[in-house]
C-alpha cells in the first residue's frame, strides 16, 4: 500500500495531493514578477483568498469565481493536477496557491519575485478546523482524540510541518515589500477594509460599489452556495460531508468549543515559547 505521507525537504507532504512528478514540477516552475501567489498554512483562509483575489482581478465580475473551481482558478503548485494545467500558457497576471513554508520555495521564486498574499489565522482555530477536516477527508486518518491531535499539531507533525515554523518563516522572509500579510481574523472583523487593502496591494484601485460586490460574493454564506468554491465538485469518495463540511463554520474562536482548559494552557505555553521573538502584532492576541 502507498504511504499516506512522505518527508520532502524535511516537511510532511501528503502523497494523495502531491506526487513526485508534481513536486518536481513546482521545483522547476518559472515564476513571473507579476504573478500572485496565495500562501497559507492549511486551514488559515486559503479558499477565502482564492475567492477574493480573482474577484479583485476581474473587478467584481462573479464569473471569475463561478466559471471554474478554485483549484483551477488558483491552483496549488505542488498538487498533482498542476503539471497538466498548462500554467506556462496562462496570461499575466497569473494566480497560484501553495501551502509551502518559505524555506521550501523553489529558486525561481527568489529570482522572479512574484507577489505574495500570506494569510494567517489563530493557530487554535487552525487546529480546530484541521481536526474536522481530517475527520471528513477520507485519505487522512481520523484524529484519535483532541488531546492527541493537540500534541501532534504542537509537535509540528501535521502535513506541511509546524504552524510555528511556517508563520515565523514567512514573517522573516526577505523583501517584505512584495508580501502582503493579513489574518483571517481581520477579514472576519472588517471584510470591506481587507478587500480594499488587498486590492491596493494588487495595484487595483476599485470603487466602493465594486468593493461591496466583492465583499458580498466572498461572504461565507455566498461561498457556501458557490459550487465552484464549496468543494461539492470533488470526486466522490474524497470528502465525507456527513462528517463535516469543508466550509464548516467560518467563525473565529471555535477552538473554545473544542479545547479543554488543560489543552488550551498547554497550547499557550508552547506558543509563548516558540513565538517569543516574534514582533508581528497578531489580531488574535
Ligand atoms: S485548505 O484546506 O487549507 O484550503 O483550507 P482553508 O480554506 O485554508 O481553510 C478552511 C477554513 O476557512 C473557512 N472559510 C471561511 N470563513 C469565513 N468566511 C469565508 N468566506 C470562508 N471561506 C472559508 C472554512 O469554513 C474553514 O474554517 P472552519 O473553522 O473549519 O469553518
Amino acid at each position: 500500500e502507498k504511504e499516506l505521507y512522505i518527508t520532502y525537504k524535511g516537511v510532511r507532504i501528503s502523497t494523495q495531493l502531491c506526487t513526485e512528478e508534481s513536486l518536481a514540477y513546482f521545483e522547476d516552475f518559472s515564476f513571473r514578477p507579476d504573478d500572485f501567489l496565495i500562501v497559507t498554512y492549511p486551514k488559515s483562509g486559503t479558499t477565502w483568498m482564492q475567492e477574493i483575489v480573482p474577484l479583485i482581478q476581474q473587478e467584481g465580475d462573479p464569473a471569475s469565481v463561478q466559471s471554474r473551481p478554485n483549484w483551477e482558478r488558483s491552483p496549488w503548485l505542488e498538487y498533482v493536477q498542476a503539471p497538466s494545467l498548462n500554467l506556462e500558457q496562462r496570461p499575466s497576471p497569473r494566480l497560484f496557491t501553495t501551502h509551502y513554508p518559505y524555506s521550501m520555495l523553489p529558486p525561481s521564486f527568489f529570482k522572479a519575485r512574484p507577489k505574495v498574499i500570506y494569510v494567517m489565522r489563530n493557530p487554535k482555530d487552525v487546529l480546530t478546523s484541521l481536526y474536522h477536516f481530517n475527520r471528513m477527508c477520507c485519505f487522512e486518518p481520523d484524529p484519535e482524540s483532541m488531546k492527541q491531535f493537540v500534541k501532534t499539531f504542537l509537535d509540528g507533525k501535521e502535513t506541511y510541518g509546524s504552524w510555528f515554523d511556517h508563520v515565523k518563516g514567512w514573517l522573516d522572509a526577505e523583501e517584505k515589500e512584495r508580501i502582503f500579510y493579513i489574518s483571517y481574523e481581520e477579514m472576519i472583523m472588517d471584510l470591506n477594509s481587507a478587500v480594499t487593502r488587498i486590492s491596493k496591494f494588487m495595484g487595483k484601485s476599485l470603487g466602493p460599489e465594486v468593493i461591496e460586490k466583492i465583499v458580498g460574493q466572498s461572504r461565507f454564506t455566498s461561498m457556501k452556495k458557490n459550487n465552484m468554491s464549496n468543494y461539492s465538485l470533488v470526486p466522490k469518495g474524497i470528502f465525507d460531508f456527513d462528517k463535516s463540511e469543508f466550509l464548516r463554520k467560518g467563525i473565529t474562536g471555535d477552538w473554545k468549543n473544542h479545547l479543554t482548559v488543560a489543552e488550551s494552557e498547554l497550547f499557550d505555553s508552547v506558543y509563548k515559547d516558540k513565538m517569543q521573538n516574534v514582533t508581528y502584532k497578531f489580531v488574535w492576541d
